[in-house]
């Protein structure tokens, strides 16, 4: 299974792709995760330390290659993982999309290529999983880099700009074709919240795939440095993140 997860800035993306991504190798998973925001952080919520950080590897930009039926990838998935992945806790291997290094270096559009050509060459076998942790804005969809995901999974908090811009998302991901595509209600403290999203969801004809409350555990765990599973595993939000990742990320048997 291929995921996408969007959703307007600091809905909780990274978080939940993480955490997602965990859960799914301890549940026998293979799991892939692509860091695919210019500003990275997933490691630090996959539970990598942070002092690996500054030797991280990051995709190349020239790995890709002209041909007339369009850019292909230079190497196999598997040579690039053996190059540029990093394994953390659990097994889940890290690829991180290359980021500025400088002000003023231009776009990254060749950098949004490859990783669509990587989440095409990923495995669709039933015991894999290819999670991509997106952007805040809706590059990733309107540049097709999540093109070759089966789901897209829009992350949104329960007040009106973050719903229109996983409506609005979700909508890109529908125009892409893509199989599978619902809103995950995240940061929710009440019913009246959660009513609120479900609301919005009836009126855009929208799925809810899963309701995660609001967990304090995410931002003291990222302040002490290490994964929100390994800081609390028993915290509210990590079950709901479970059963999400099985029904849209797991194959069920694993
Ligand atoms: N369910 C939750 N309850 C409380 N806080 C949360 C929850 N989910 C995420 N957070 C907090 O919200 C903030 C943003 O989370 P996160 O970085 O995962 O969002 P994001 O969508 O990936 O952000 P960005 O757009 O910057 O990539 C973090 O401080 C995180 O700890
Ligand atoms: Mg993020």
């Amino acid at each position: 299974m291929k995921l996408a997860i969007a959703g307007k800035g600091g809905s909780g993306k990274t978080s939940i792709s993480g955490t997602m991504a965990r859960l799914l190798a301890r549940s026998g998973h293979r799991v892939l995760a692509i860091d695919g925001d210019s500003n990275p952080n997933l490691a630090l919520t996959l539970g990598i330390a942070a002092e690996r950080m500054s030797d991280m590897p990051v995709l190349p930009s020239n790995l890709l290659r002209r041909t007339e039926a369009g850019p292909v990838l230079t190497h196999s998935l598997e040579e690039i993982k053996t190059s540029h992945s990093v394994t953390g806790p659990d097994g889940v291997e890290l690829l991180v999309m290359a980021h500025p290094q400088h002000a003023d270096t231009g776009c990254l559009c060749s950098m949004h290529a490859t990783v669509r050509r990587i989440i095409e060459a990923a495995s669709d076998e039933d015991r894999d999983v290819c999670i991509l942790d997106t952007e805040a804005s809706p590059e990733h969809l309107s540049r097709g880099t999540a093109s070759y995901a089966d789901v897209m999974l829009a992350v949104v908090e329960p007040y009106f700009k973050s719903l229109e811009t996983g409506r609005r998302m979700a909508a890109l991901a529908n125009d892409l074709g893509l199989e599978r595509v619902a809103l995950v209600a995240n940061k929710i403290r009440d019913e009246r919240e959660l009513d609120a999203v479900h609301t919005f969801a009836a009126n855009h004809d929208l799925e809810i795939a899963a309701a995660i409350p609001w967990d304090e555990t995410f931002s003291l765990a990222e302040r002490a440095g290490i994964a929100p599973l390994d800081y609390n595993p028993d915290s509210p939000a990590i079950e709901p993140i479970r059963i999400l990742a099985e029904n849209w990320g797991g194959n069920g048997r694993a």
